[in-house]
């Protein structure tokens, strides 16, 4: 690595991304403060489903999941990875702290943005609950801030399924990860997406307000803005595809002609066949078996689930 490299994971994630066949880019990268902004209204699409679902779980399952949580009213910590803006996971909260349970919560995203506008609302909607922002990555947290952390017994919240971005070995070694962190009676909850009709889990990558295909091709113009590229938006185009065979939904950008992009801090260029793609993102969904054998494969235990009336989504407790 050099140290442009180390300042600079955009940078890499380029590096390393573009010299792969077919080029690809790690979803983190849509995140920057234009990207958070876009996520927030993909999940209020009609055809974006999984928060709905999510937040159908969390209204009707609240008492269910605090006792599942909050065993022997024993004070605990909540630490959300990938918390976002939080809005779905408010719903929760604000049903345990009027419950009078005690816990301190502790939000971990990649985005200062998304963190700063989640504990305005949360301290303006929840005086009484105590938080914690950890602008930090999953491995930052896990090793840093959270491996310091006090006795108490912990619960992980990873939702809105954001483990279906992960690969089959990437989510075996992040739930590794996250059980060796664990300790005896501590538990973790994460959002997964079940495998369902196809046509319903394409539509929610390809809407027809096309926010999504910004969403995606926000991405460019990031490249532009931070590592000085010269990409032509309009040659350029969002393509959403889903594979019911392998349950995983995946996003490509494709380059409409033959062309050279600069990257003037990379002091270097990429040069694009017409209809090659980068891939972006891929979505896993999940049959009920499938989580199960994720969960082993880590080392944990499948103890409960939580699920909407369409069984759309399901929220699984690991142990
Ligand atoms: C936040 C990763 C769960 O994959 O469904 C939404 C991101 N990408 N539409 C997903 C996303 C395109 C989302 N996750």
């Amino acid at each position: 690595m050099t140290e442009t490299d180390k300042s600079d994971p955009l940078a890499k994630a380029v590096k390393e991304g573009f010299s792969k066949t077919p080029k690809s880019i790690p979803s983190w990268t849509f995140y920057d403060e234009k990207g958070d902004q876009l996520f927030r209204d993909i999940m209020n699409l009609p055809e974006y489903y999984l928060t709905d679902c999510e937040a159908e779980i969390f209204q009707n399952s609240a008492d269910e999941m605090l006792e599942t949580f909050g065993a022997n009213n024993e004070k605990f910590d909540l630490i959300e990875l990938g918390a976002g803006d939080g809005v779905k996971t408010e719903i929760l909260l604000k049903n345990w702290v009027n419950a009078g349970v005690e816990f301190r919560y502790y939000p971990v995203d990649i985005s200062p943005y998304i963190l700063k506008t989640l504990e305005k609302r949360m301290s303006k909607n929840l005086p009484e609950l105590e938080i914690h922002s950890l602008p930090l990555t999953f491995d930052e947290a896990l090793e840093g801030p959270i491996e310091k952390m006090n006795k108490n017994r912990k619960v992980f919240f990873f939702l809105g399924s954001n483990i279906g971005n992960l690969n089959r070995q990437q989510g075996i070694d992040f739930l590794k990860n996250l059980r060796t962190r664990m300790n005896k009676g501590d538990m973790a909850l994460v959002g997964f997406d079940l495998r369902k009709d196809p046509r319903v889990i394409l539509k929610a990558y390809d809407d027809s307000r096309g926010v999504t295909a910004e969403f995606n091709l926000n991405l460019l113009d990031r490249l532009n803005r931070e590592l000085g590229a010269n990409f032509e938006r309009d040659a350029f185009s969002h393509f959403p595809y889903y594979d019911p065979v392998v349950g995983t939904a995946k996003s490509y950008i494709v380059s409409h002609k033959d062309q050279e992009v600069t990257f003037d801090r990379l002091k270097r260029s990429y040069s694009f066949d017409a209809w090659e793609l980068i891939h972006t993102e891929i979505s896993r969904k999940f049959s009920p078996e499938e989580i199960e054998e994720l969960a082993s494969l880590a080392g944990l235990r499948a103890v409960h689930y939580f699920e909407d009336k369409r069984s759309y989504y399901r929220n699984t407790v690991l142990m």
